[in-house]
């Protein structure tokens, strides 16, 4: 499965141009992240990929197919204010609002949306009403959504902004879930650790276009690009590029920590 956008620009309504000629493409299996300044157009590359949007040039395709209503049940999306999109009078609605419109019988639809809770720790919010909830509660419930949806694309805008630590650990192995399923994930941040981390490709925008695409372990090394750019690098690298400026930076630590021992053990030899 592919996800593609060929030669996509976007203008919004009021003249905006927020994307100009954007080319990429995300695999079954892949995690990419969007990064780029603020205003630089990820939201809008998001709810294009979404289908929420229609490119004003260019075309979003999914397995060669045009994006249509057709996608809905194929795609979830977290929006970066996650309050925009509950609609259900309960939380416990809400979560069973994809599973039910998959047509999926009642006892289907039950166990997932408790599952779903469970796995966010959200089971006491089940009753609240989706208008009262902090925005950190508003994302949980939104992933428990997602995650009772089971989409083959999962598209999440910002989704560390608002989560406390258990959030953020309990979003990971979402994350990986749905990369052991083989779906596609997309996920716009400022957090190029959590890039460094977890990402397959990165996707670098600046200004509405697309400057940087590619492996994020080729990308996410280039600290003064990056800089440049005005993105915060990622730490290790960073920190690797300052230890050893003669050598190429490295992206994870377990690889910096090798280095380093390699570094040690050679001038402590006699
Ligand atoms: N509804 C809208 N109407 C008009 N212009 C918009 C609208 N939404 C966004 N824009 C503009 O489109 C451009 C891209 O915005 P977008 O929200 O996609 O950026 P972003 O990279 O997600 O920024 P952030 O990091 O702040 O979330 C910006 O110039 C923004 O002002
Ligand atoms: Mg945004």
């Amino acid at each position: 499965m592919i996800l593609s956008l060929r030669n996509v620009s976007y203008s919004y309504p009021d003249g905006t141009p927020a994307l100009r000629d954007v080319n990429l493409e995300v695999r079954s299996g892949e995690i990419a992240f969007v990064l780029g300044p603020n205003g630089s157009g990820k939201t809008t590359l998001l709810l294009l990929m979404a289908g929420l949007l229609t490119p004003t040039e260019g075309g979003v395709t999914f397995y060669g197919k045009p994006l249509g209503n057709w996608f809905r049940k194929h795609c979830g999306i977290l929006f970066q204010d996650p309050r925009d999109q509950l609609l259900a009078p309960t939380v416990w609605e809400d979560v069973a609002l994809a599973p039910k419109q998959l047509g999926l019988d009642e006892g289907e639809v039950m166990s997932r949306v408790e599952e779903a809770l469970r796995f966010f720790g959200i089971e006491d919010l089940a009753s609240k009403s989706p208008l009262r909830l902090s925005r950190g509660q508003a994302a949980k419930v939104i992933l428990a959504g997602l995650l009772a949806h089971d989409p083959e694309v999962l598209l999440l805008d910002e989704p560390w902004s608002s989560l406390d630590a258990e959030g953020t650990e309990h979003l990971l192995e979402l994350i990986k879930l749905f990369k052991e399923r083989n779906r596609i994930v997309v996920i716009s941040s400022q957090n190029s650790d959590m890039a460094a981390e977890i990402s397959d490709t990165v996707h670098i925008l600046k200004n509405g276009e697309l400057v940087m695409s590619g492996l994020a372990s080729d990308l996410l090394v280039r600290v003064e690009e990056l800089r440049e750019i005005g993105i915060r690098p990622p730490l290790v690298p960073s920190v690797s590029r300052m230890i050893f400026p003669a050598d190429p930076p490295v992206l994870r630590f377990e690889d910096l920590l090798d280095r380093l021992e390699r570094t040690n053990s050679r001038s402590s030899r006699p």
